[in-house]
Order: structure tokens, then sequence, then C-alpha cells
């Protein structure tokens, strides 16, 4: 079977019906930000399929506008914490009670043809609600705040150890099982004491009854993501193009105008100066995590930075390709707690190249993007479609058969494809 022949197959088989599993196994469920890239891989052969999994992901949309990370569909025995621990039932869906990056508007764009218009229409307005979701219900002091490492989609990034480190277990933290070891290798995996954090959370939200406002200013975890900044920044950006492309009125788009000034203006707020790159800040204490990682190199993504912080962040990334085989690790390789197969502690990501790359072409940056481009193919052709990969040996980590690096195969890296999105 050739590459483009594999890759469909897996989208194929991750198919529960409209929507798309990351993987089997180990996440047996939708995942926000997992479709919004599942979608742009389905685009490249079925369109109608890439449209309804992104429909599908709006279906869990809280009445609040949150999108939820995971929807429950319906409850798996063999994945943990689930339904019943989350407690998170306020959506139409059983789900967690966090959201995830919102990739989806950015995603919706580069899907949407001329003959799209109607299925944009219908759309629409559930993107807008999210976004203004994570303008209001989680922003803090006029930045983009994350209240669970889990929203940020890079779940177990060192970034997230000075938040971790600063807040108490729950002394009645319910005993409970974990899954995701009995699946892959622990070795892989977050720490025990790191999931017992990632707990305490999940029981402070319930405490609040899942008020996101409420679990923002109140919760025990307040952090600033580059990635979820960023992100946001560029699909704001987006939607904004869409709310054009659909004529909505002055004040839908002066909305989203003032949503764009505000992401700019925060992006000074995750500049380290002494690391010369953007990071993940704890808003309660406003330290700096200080380790450059792929969620930094979004700057270009999301169209922000002076010359001289542009040129800082190319340094660093240079710094860091002479350091690994394969760019561009998802922590630092000259930071401490670099671990190149443990989760988010160094793999290489391939939605994460998308993006950067994306960003970087935008940007003037043709090599590098080249590069990250270039690294992903030849991870993919060595050692299959894996959820993210060793930077150092080009080892598959953790799962296998994933939809997102399918995906990103069809839409992006597939040389004989014709008919790719990016
Ligand atoms: C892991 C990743 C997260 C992803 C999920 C499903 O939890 O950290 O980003 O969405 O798996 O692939």
């Amino acid at each position: 079977m050739t590459l483009d022949d594999q890759a469909i197959a897996i989208l194929r088989g991750n198919d529960r019906g409209g929507f798309t599993i990351p993987t089997r196994g180990l996440y047996p469920y939708q995942w926000n930000w997992d479709s919004a890239f599942v979608a742009l891989g389905f685009a490249a052969f079925d369109r109608p399929r890439a449209w309804a999994e992104v429909t599908t992901v709006l279906e869990g949309q809280w009445p609040d506008g949150m999108v939820p990370s995971i929807l429950f569909r319906r409850d798996d025995p063999d994945y943990f914490p689930g339904p019943r621990r989350w407690g998170a039932n306020l959506g139409p869906i059983p789900s967690t009670g966090v959201s995830q990056p919102p990739v989806l508007s950015t995603a919706v764009r580069l899907l949407a043809g001329e003959d799209d218009a109607d299925r944009l229409d219908n759309i629409f307005d559930k993107l807008l609600a999210w976004h203004n979701w994570y303008h209001t219900a989680r922003t803090f002091d006029g930045v983009i705040a994350t209240v669970h490492p889990w929203e940020t989609g890079r779940d177990n990034c060192p970034d997230w150890n000075i938040g971790l480190d600063a807040m108490e277990v729950a002394p009645d933290l319910a005993p409970y099982e974990r899954m995701d070891n009995k699946h892959v290798d622990a070795s892989f995996r977050p720490s025990q004491a790191q999931y017992d954090r990632y707990l305490t959370i999940i029981q402070a939200g319930q405490q609040v009854g899942w008020d996101q406002a409420r679990l923002t200013t109140e919760g025990p975890f307040l952090m600033a993501d580059p990635n979820i900044n960023f992100v946001l920044l560029r699909a704001d950006r987006d939607l904004f193009t869409l709310a054009e492309r659909l004529g909505r009125d002055q004040t839908v788009r002066n909305k989203i105008q003032g949503w764009i000034a505000k992401g700019e203006a925060a992006s000074d707020r995750l500049w380290n100066d002494q690391l010369g790159g953007y990071a993940a800040r704890d808003l309660h204490s406003g330290r700096f995590s200080d380790g450059f990682t792929n969620a930094s190199a979004l700057c270009f993504y999301a169209g922000v930075g002076a010359p001289e912080q542009r040129a800082r962040t190319l340094q660093n990334i240079r710094r860091i390709g002479e350091r690994v085989q394969y760019m561009l690790p998802s922590w630092d390789p000259d930071a401490q707690d670099f671990e190149p197969q443990r989760y988010w502690c160094g793999p290489i990501w391939p939605q994460m190249n998308f993006m950067i790359a994306m960003g970087l072409r935008e940007q003037g940056e043709a090599q590098l993007a080249d590069r990250m481009q270039s690294d992903l193919t030849r991870l993919i052709e060595a050692s299959g479609f894996w959820e993210c990969f060793n930077p150092v040996t080009g080892a598959g980590c953790v799962g296998s058969d994933f939809s997102w690096t399918a995906a990103m195969w069809l839409a992006w890296l597939s040389p004989s494809w014709l008919t790719r999105v990016a």
C-alpha cells in the first residue's frame, strides 16, 4: 500500500460515523482540535465527510459557547477520566469541562470553497460564540487564560510545571485508576503526581458547577499558553475573513476586530525576554516558563512580533535545529526535563509542524518552513503514522495509526496528491 492509501485507510478506519477518533484504544472519543486537522485530511478525498467532521465537533457546544475538548458520545470504560469523573453535563453531549486550541475556524477557512456558502452560514454563529467564550470566560487581565493543561492540547509539557507545582492536590481527591498506562508504555505518559493535580482541577470545576468564568478566576491553575493565544489570534483573523465572505454586519466585524487587537496587544505579555521567545506564563505569579517550545514558534502563524522578537525566535529555532535530527521538538533540548520520547517533553507533533510551517512561509521564512515539512515527511516515511515522533532518533511514539498524522500527510505532505488543501 502506498502512504496515500495507508493514510486514507487510517482515516476511514478511525471514522465512527461522521466523527473520527484519534486512534483506537488510547483515545476512543472525538477530540476537538484533532477534528479540525482531520477535516483537512478528509478534504483531500471526501469533502462532504470533511464538513461532517466540522459539524459533529460543534454538536457538543455548551450554551455558554464553549466547545469541549472531548465529546463522550457513549461511555467507554477503557478511558479515564471519562464522563462520570468529569461530571460536566452542561452541553448537549457528555463532555469534558474544558476546551482545546480553537483551530477550527482556520481549518474551515482553508476548507471552504466557492460553493460552501450554506455550510459556512450554518456554522458561523457557533464559531463566533466559541471565540466569544474565549474572549470572555477565559480571559484574565486581557490575556487568554487556561485553567487546565489539557485545555492547551500540550497536555504534559514542562511549561505547566510552574502552575502545577504551585497548587495543592485536593485532600479529598476521590481514588482513581489510570487507563492511559494500560494502552501505552508508562515512560511516554505523565507522572502520577501530575495526574493527581489534573484531577484536582476537574474536581474544582465541579465545585463551581462548571461555571467557566469562576473556574478561570477561582480555579487552582491559571496560566497563559502561547498555543491557545496564537491559535486563537490566527483563528480570529480567519473568522473575520469568513464574516466578510458571508457579508455579516458591521457589529460582528467590529467585534472580531476588537478581539484581534486584544490578541496582538496580549502577545507581549507572553514574551520572555531572557529566553528570547514567547513562552507560557503563570498568571498568578507572573513567572515564565523558560523553555522554547513548538508553541513559541507559532508567533509567525499568529502574525505577531516586532522584528527583534522575530529575529530572536528564529535564533532559537536554528539553535534547536542543530541539536536534533528532526524539527521542531515540543520542548527545548537545552532545557531541563527534555525527554525525547515523553509526551510533550520533546517529541515532534505533526499538527504543530503544519501550523509552524504555514506561519514561517507566510512571513518569508521559506527555508525553515521547508525543513518543518521535509522532516515530518521523512519521519512518516521511515516510521509510519504515529501520534508523535522522537526528534533525536525518529522513532514513532505513543499511539499508532493516528488520525491527525494521516490527515497531515494527505492535506500537506503527500507528493502525489493534487487536491491538497494546504
Ligand atoms: C493527547 C494530546 C492532545 C490530543 C489528544 C488526542 O491528549 O496531548 O493534544 O488532542 O491526545 O489526540
